[in-house]
């Protein structure tokens, strides 16, 4: 979620950073540092503010300068301060190091350095453990020494380590974050992605899992997990710049929707426990009496994040047995709901500064009640406003058309939904066991979904419906607030007006506008209303309306029925709304692509609302 760059060779290495973490703060951060290798020393500069407070702050003074690390921060363990901010340094500030990722087991290496080896820290961060891990595993090899501290290490990082004694080098390493080798002539980079390499080079090396690399301005050694000296293929970017701060696909929200299993992923983790298999969700402190007291809950948000809000409605409902109300949060905060004791308040809001929902949450504490907040920007006004707060990791959002926070919202309510369950003893067993297996899942599902045979199925569908100005989603029980999004994002980014309806509300007014051809999207994934479902679909049927279906593997009786069906893996019914609407997005982007409209930046649209 961070931005990294790493430079030696001869130029001036701030420079080079600067215009490199320049090319990567589209995505929004908030801090920004170097660390640079200056006389057999190590000069670091960073704080709080963007890449161009930082280059203010360097000024001129490091131009004879030709080593250094770069980065720039979107918070996550941590709020967005000086000391928060990378590169974070070893105690005798002869190690620096830039992370993207995640320490799980920060806490605990912490206390042994703390206790045991007298290390000092500075701040907040789980990044910070790295540092002093080096420094604790240093004996005149870096490159060893990197490799030791990660072998104590549980988590995801790329990784970009500097060491006073050794000039000219950068060691690198990459876990589930990405780290790309950019190679030059008489000199060489590394950067977390790609725009921040095109102005020195398009010859590339894209790390992979496990491995690292030693770089020099005239060597690059990469070595796999196993410590063994290996060689590899040189990638040529042949992308422009905006291709490439794309990650080489056509628009934000593609790359978004794309990278919806690794989100997700990075949202379960640390929170299921993977021995006892139970969610562990230490971040929130309520207490178990105040969980079982809990005579109600309202969630409150807006757009897409309301939509997360139904179905997080339902799951608690099913999983923990609490009554939820659901409100848009400019109703609630005039409609003056009956706010009292043992009712909690959870917010939903992807940026946490939707001006209603703030609003909403500042009237629940007004009359007492606790909010939760499940956000996806730390340290925004949500995060600091609300008594707790849930992070979904979905990292920076660009596209207005939210997706990947949406599915990161909704896998946050899963694991509330259980989380309640289990404290409130209100949830089975074998039940719980099976929605966190079903959890466990979803990230492998959801990359079956997004195959390029998935993808280019829905074309002709797309197609046709680009041609109409008017479309209905539809779906029961769970699918019905999977139908509210298909809709929302559809109307959103290809303007063409559609409505979502609970399917068996169809023949009380929206059948008497089925036509020939109008596009119908039925969602079909809850197995006790399918049937229910179906014979709705054939209601559309029988007037020549163009029913696509998004159903389950499994419910072959649906691909009787319809002449376009898109089949789901296998999953819990409880479940299926986080693989359902991956279908809907795509159906969204592609019809909009069809039509030639503004994809990211639909007309009149604000990605954050900050006014009611
Ligand atoms: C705007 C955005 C939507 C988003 C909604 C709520 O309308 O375009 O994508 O769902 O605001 O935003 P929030 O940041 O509170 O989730």
């Amino acid at each position: 979620m961070c931005g990294i760059v790493g430079y030696t060779g001869k130029k001036e290495a701030c420079a080079v950073i600067i215009d490199g973490l320049k090319k990567l703060e589209y995505r929004g951060y908030d801090s920004a540092g170097v660390a640079l290798q200056k006389n057999g020393r190590l000069v670091i500069a960073k704080g709080a503010g963007s890449v161009a407070d930082l280059e203010a702050k360097l000024g001129d003074q490091f131009k004879a300068v030709t080593v250094g690390i770069g980065h720039t921060r979107w918070a996550t363990h941590g709020r967005p301060t000086d000391e928060n901010a990378h590169p974070h340094s070893s105690c005798n500030d002869e190690i620096a190091l830039v992370h993207n990722g995640i320490i799980e087991n920060y806490r605990s290496l912490r206390q042994w350095l703390i206790d045991e080896k007298g290390h000092k820290f500075h701040s907040e961060t789980d990044t910070e453990v790295l540092a002093h891990l080096v420094e604790e595993y240093y004996a005149g090899d870096l490159l060893a020494a990197v490799r030791m501290s990660l072998a104590m290490v549980e988590g995801s990082y790329g990784l970009v380590v500097l060491s006073s004694h050794e000039p000219g080098r950068i060691i690198c390493a990459r876990q589930d974050s990405p780290l790309i080798i950019g190679l030059g002539e008489g000199e060489n980079l590394v950067a977390s992605d790609i725009p921040a390499l095109l102005a020195h080079t398009r010859r590339t090396i894209i790390l992979e899992d496990g491995e690292l690399a030693s770089i020099t301005a005239q060597k690059v050694d990469i070595y796999n997990a196993d410590g063994c000296l290996i060689e590899r293929e040189v990638f040529t970017v042949t992308w422009d710049i905006e291709a490439a701060e794309k990650g080489g696909y056509d628009h934000f929200m593609l790359k978004e929707i794309m990278e919806q299993p690794a989100a997700v992923k990075e949202t379960m983790r640390q929170r299921i426990d993977t021995t006892t298999g139970k969610v562990n969700l230490s971040e929130l402190d309520f207490t178990a009496k105040e969980l079982s007291s809990l005579e109600k809950i309202h969630i409150v948000a807006c757009g897409t994040a309301y939509h997360a809000g139904l179905l997080g409605k339902a799951v608690i409902e099913k999983l923990a047995g609490i009554p939820v109300e659901v409100d848009v949060a400019s109703e609630f905060r005039y409609r003056q709901p009956l706010l009292k004791e043992k009712q909690l308040v959870i917010v939903i809001s992807q940026s946490g500064e939707t001006a209603d929902t703030l609003a909403a949450l500042r009237l629940a504490r007004q009359k007492g009640l606790k909010v939760l907040a499940i956000t996806n920007v730390v340290g925004s006004s949500v995060s600091r406003e609300a008594d707790q707060v849930l992070y979904t990791w979905a990292g920076p959002e660009i596209a207005v058309a939210s997706t990947k926070a949406y599915l990161t919202q909704l896998v946050a309510l899963y694991l509330v939904a259980l989380y309640l369950g289990e404290t409130r003893g209100s949830i089975e067993p074998e039940l719980a066991a099976e929605i966190v297996s079903g959890l466990k899942s979803l990230p492998g599902h959801l990359k079956t979904i997004l195959s390029e045979e998935s993808l280019s199925s829905l074309r002709p569908y797309c197609d046709h419906l680009a041609k109409w100005e008017s479309a209905f989603f539809v779906g029961r029980n769970l699918d019905y607030p999977v139908a509210l999004e298909g809709a929302l994002k559809l109307k959103e980014i290809s303007y063409i007006h559609a409505e979502a309806y609970p399917a068996g509300e169809l023949k009380h007014g929206p059948l008497a506008l089925i036509v020939r051809g109008i596009p119908v999207i039925a969602i079909a994934t809850q197995k006790a209303v399918l049937d229910k479902t179906l014979s709705n679909i054939h209601e559309v049927n029988a007037r020549d309306g163009a029913v696509f279906a998004i159903t389950q593997e499994g419910f072959e009786d649906v691909a009787r029925q319809v002449d376009s069906v898109f089949y789901l893996p296998s999953i819990n019914d409880i479940l299926a709304p986080v693989l359902s609407v991956v279908p809907t997005q795509l159906i969204a982007y592609y019809t909009a692509l069809a039509r030639g409209c503004s994809i990211d930046k639909p007309r009149n649209l604000a990605k954050s609302v900050t006014v009611e």
